[in-house]
């Protein structure tokens, strides 16, 4: 009888052991994608996504999902205050220039000018995020990105089918030459698996499916989620909320400051209402005041309370 329990025991202890192991093996590949993805190893497996947690920060953070283009190594960035520019017509005439260059880290998205908008926007750029589609407009002026900039991190944005790397992706392809041309550039490209996550983000902070809604997320969504991981503090410049649009008096302006016509809130619109194809602005605006609420974010010009 003893000795029966003994082994009773003895194979308890086994199993627990084992499940410590598959415990540390299942952490240790969740740390790979650097989501805060936290697995309950002997529950059921609760999924909890933290925004922006600041008690667990290490300085230089890797963001394993993101990667050189030219080494295939995880992007390394830590911040203290980062700004996010906002492309947003609603930058003209802010004079905020000054203010955002004293920033650690300053944030731009897609092709984003700053000469001859230094007054407004400030003139350096610590990290760009571009969409794929953006690619070509950067590739217009390559001397300048590429080589002038050479301290800036691209960030590339896109669908597995235009980043694959065999060959058939052909913005990753043109990245490659990219690099190939411009040694000294700085390009990362999200993994496949980082591109899940921000859809599964979507799905959980606005319960629709990406897909299956026809919708497609914005350079905005994808430059908050990895500033979240980046910075300690975010100043996000030039964004409207989710209700400017119907606000009275709202101000009407260009959707970009660098490029006249199209007007912004019209452009939301369109796409907010899009069957299929749209960016849906309005709905991540009310997800980003969610996030706001609960971390270090501060949006102006146009101020947003968020209590
Ligand atoms: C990097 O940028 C600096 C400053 O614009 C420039 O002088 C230098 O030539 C660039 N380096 C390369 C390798 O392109
Ligand atoms: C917006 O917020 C900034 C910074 O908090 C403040 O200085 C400014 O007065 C505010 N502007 C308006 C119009 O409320
Ligand atoms: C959203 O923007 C409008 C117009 O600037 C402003 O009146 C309103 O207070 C803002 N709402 C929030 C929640 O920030």
């Amino acid at each position: 009888m003893m000795y029966y329990v003994l082994i009773k025991r003895k194979s308890v202890v086994a199993v627990s052991f084992i499940a410590a192991f598959l415990c540390l093996i299942i952490v240790r590949l969740t740390n790979e994608v650097t989501f805060p993805l936290i697995l309950n190893c002997f529950g059921q497996t609760s999924v909890k996504w933290i925004p922006f947690s600041n008690g667990q920060r290490q300085p230089l953070r890797t963001h394993y999902g993101y990667v050189n283009v030219k080494t295939q190594e995880p992007l390394q960035l830590d911040c203290d205050l980062c700004a996010i520019v906002s492309n947003s017509g609603q930058m003209a005439g802010q004079k905020v220039g000054a203010e955002i260059d004293k920033s650690s880290c300053i944030w731009r998205m897609n092709n984003a000018p700053t000469k001859g908008y230094e007054e407004d926007v400030g003139k350096r750029t610590t990290v760009r995020v571009v969409s794929h589609t953006s690619v070509p407009l950067l590739l217009k002026n390559p001397e300048y990105f590429f080589r002038e900039t050479n301290s800036t991190v691209y960030v590339i944005w896109g669908p597995f089918r235009n980043m694959r790397k065999d060959g058939n992706g052909i913005v990753y392809n043109m990245l490659k030459k990219t690099v190939d041309s411009y040694p000294a550039a700085k390009i990362y490209v999200t993994t496949e698996k980082r591109m899940s996550y921000c859809d599964a983000v979507f799905k959980k902070e606005t319960g629709k499916d990406r897909v299956q809604s026809g919708s497609y997320l914005s350079t905005g969504w994808f430059t908050l989620i990895l500033a979240m991981d980046a910075c300690y503090g975010i100043h996000v410049y030039g964004m409207i909320n989710d209700t400017y649009c119907k606000s009275e008096g709202f101000r009407k302006v260009p959707y970009h400051y660098y490029e006249p016509g199209r007007d912004e809130c019209e452009e939301y619109f369109l796409h907010e209402n899009a069957p299929y194809g749209g960016h849906r602005f309005i709905t991540e605006k009310k997800v980003f005041a969610k996030w706001a609420k609960k971390h270090t974010i501060v949006f102006t010009h146009p101020n947003w309370t968020v209590s």
